[in-house]
């Protein structure tokens, strides 16, 4: 017994030798790559900045579920931007219905919350057509899907398309609010991110329940489709891997034990962060921050949006 003590305390005293050891060797961990460095801004831009996924939200879920948008719900917060192209009402169950005007409520909450608290920017043309959808599919498959992809079809082509956005929303925020300044900005992007996360693990769920069910008429499984999505968000982000399908490698899985994965998120289970380039690269879909096109075909309001268009 006194023994092991002695050499406990013997184990204790070496602990702290090892620890500055390892330290002293242990090189700093790499900068990441120029493209992928968080960028400089005013708090007033970076909250800005997410209105752009705000506004797609919530146009996308507005016209999904009641067949209108902003211009209709809520006119006074668009400022005067011009219309969302191709919203449509979607082909949902009940129940999805339900859940995705509740969302669609809540995204004209963050939007009046952005807007009072920093001032709101005009919203940006969107594109939510189902053709520009069907175009992010194709991109995701690598091939030209037949017929073409139309989110407003029916309730999974609807999740699948939903899968598509909050996500991109939620590691956003998760990449601002270590940048944010202000202690009440950090309060409010920390409770968007609240809600937001909360959206997309309800989206993930529901697919998840449906993850082995292929998505007709194309044979491919809902798993395989979020996996591609997944796929070519990383390509498109240009920053790695911050972006999981529903179900993954063991070895992606939390704690490397589960091959679900209906949060994704990193060794650690923590929510990955994604930069304001990384973000404007996957919504324009061009990988390319200086090039508008996709869901945001004249590019995203807002300085920092702006900036690195004329740049
Ligand atoms: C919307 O996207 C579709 C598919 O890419 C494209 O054909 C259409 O021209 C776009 N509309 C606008 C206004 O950008
Ligand atoms: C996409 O498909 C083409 C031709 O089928 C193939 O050459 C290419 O490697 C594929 N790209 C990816 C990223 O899978
Ligand atoms: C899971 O596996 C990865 C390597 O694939 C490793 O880096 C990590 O430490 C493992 N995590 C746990 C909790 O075992």
């Amino acid at each position: 017994m006194a023994i092991r003590t002695c050499f406990s305390a013997f184990l204790l005293l070496l602990l702290p030798l090892e620890f500055i050891a390892v330290m002293g060797v242990t090189p700093p961990p790499p900068l990441p790559l120029p493209e992928c460095r968080p960028i400089v801004a005013l708090d007033r831009d970076l909250l800005q900045f997410a209105l752009n996924l705000e506004f797609l939200e919530a146009e996308f879920f507005l016209y999904g579920a009641l067949g209108d948008g902003l211009d209709v719900l809520a006119p006074s917060l668009a400022l005067g931007g011009p219309p969302p192209v191709g919203g449509r009402k979607a082909n949902l169950d009940p129940i999805i219905r339900r859940i995705i005007e509740e969302f669609a409520y809540q995204e004209i909450g963050h939007i009046r919350a952005i807007t009072e608290s920093v001032g709101g920017v005009p919203r940006p043309r969107l594109n939510i057509s189902a053709e520009a959808f069907a175009a992010f599919f194709n991109r995701a498959m690598n091939t030209t899907l037949s017929p073409p992809f139309n989110p407003y079809a029916n309730s999974l082509n609807y999740l699948l398309a939903s899968y598509v956005i909050p996500y991109v929303g939620l590691v956003g925020y998760v990449g601002t609010i270590p940048n944010l300044v202000g202690r009440t900005n950090r309060e409010l992007a920390a409770s968007l991110l609240g809600v937001e996360s909360g959206q997309d693990a309800v989206i993930r769920t529901l697919l998840y329940l449906r993850a082995n069910e292929k998505v007709m008429p194309y044979g491919v499984t809902v798993a395989d489709f979020t996996d591609r999505i997944s796929e070519i968000r990383n390509r498109l982000g240009r920053c790695g891997l911050k972006d999981e399908g529903l179900k993954v490698p063991m070895q992606l899985g939390a704690e490397n034990r589960t091959t679900s994965n209906i949060l994704s998120a990193d060794a650690d289970s923590l929510s990955y962060s994604r930069t304001q380039p990384e973000i404007l690269r996957t919504v324009y879909g061009t990988g390319d921050e200086s090039r508008p096109a996709g869901f945001l075909p004249n590019g995203g309001a807002g300085r920092i949006a702006v900036r690195f268009i004329a740049t």
